[in-house]
């Protein structure tokens, strides 16, 4: 199973201040699938993305990412997991001194065959894919949210990742945009057959979901779709 996790739990704090914000969480997912999680502000949905990313460490609870047990595995193991893995967070998740192609290629500079030549290469046809074929010498700063994230979209896919985290990503975004991002995680999802799993309050990017999950104070229960 690409992404599985089971029994999780995770507590922010320590003795009298710890507060556990993911109990007993179980799911799993498919490659070319998407899991769309809702719930209220506060239960757990960032905490829990967090973890899948591999960009938080937990002790109870196994989670299995493409064959990499992410509790078991050191910090390096961690990094290592972190290069098969793109993340879209909410905004703010550009650089505003780089131009749009330097944005992209940040997500391949740590790959073993990360060549300045061949990255270039990567990133125009990432960006054609996402519709911004001719923006790559821009400046995020002289382009509207939905280009942005769309932008975002390009960086976190640019590399293949196996699995795609994405927080909230449409919810900075006016509707249009917001489905246009949506249509293009989901399709590019498919083609290149990765996980997406997707936090978001907004029902217009239900359509796109295999899968819905509601997290409410920490628990985690399936939504027919
Ligand atoms: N670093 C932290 N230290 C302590 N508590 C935290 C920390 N981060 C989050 N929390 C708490 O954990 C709970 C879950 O937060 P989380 O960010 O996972 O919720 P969420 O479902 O993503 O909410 P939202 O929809 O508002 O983004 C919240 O009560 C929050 O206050
Ligand atoms: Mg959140």
């Amino acid at each position: 199973m690409p992404v599985s996790v089971s029994g999780l739990a995770y507590t922010y704090g320590t003795g009298a201040l710890a507060r556990e914000v993911l109990k007993d969480v179980s799911l799993t997912a498919e490659d070319g699938e998407i899991t769309i999680i809702t719930g209220p502000s506060g239960s757990g949905k960032t905490t829990l993305l967090t973890i899948l990313g591999a960009l938080r460490s937990f002790e109870r609870g196994q989670v299995s990412v493409h064959g990499s047990e992410l509790g078991q595995t050191d910090r390096k193991g961690l990094v290592e997991a972190r290069q098969r893995i793109g993340f879209i967070f909410q905004r703010h998740n550009l650089l505003k001194s780089l131009s749009v192609y330097e944005n992209v290629e940040s997500g391949l500079h740590l790959l073993p065959e990360s060549d300045p030549e061949m990255n270039r290469i990567r990133a125009q046809a990432m960006l054609k894919a996402v519709g911004l074929g001719t923006r790559g010498n821009d400046f995020p700063s002289t382009m509207s949210g939905g280009e942005q994230q769309r932008v975002a979209v390009a960086r976190a896919l640019v590399r293949m990742p196996d699995v795609i985290i994405a927080d909230e990503p449409t919810a900075a975004l006016d509707a249009e945009s917001g489905l246009l991002v949506v249509t293009l995680i989901r399709d590019l999802a498919r083609k290149l057959g990765c996980v997406v799993i997707m936090a978001t309050h907004d029902e217009r990017s239900f359509f796109a979901a295999d899968r819905r999950l509601h997290m409410e104070n920490g628990r985690l229960r399936r939504l027919d779709t």
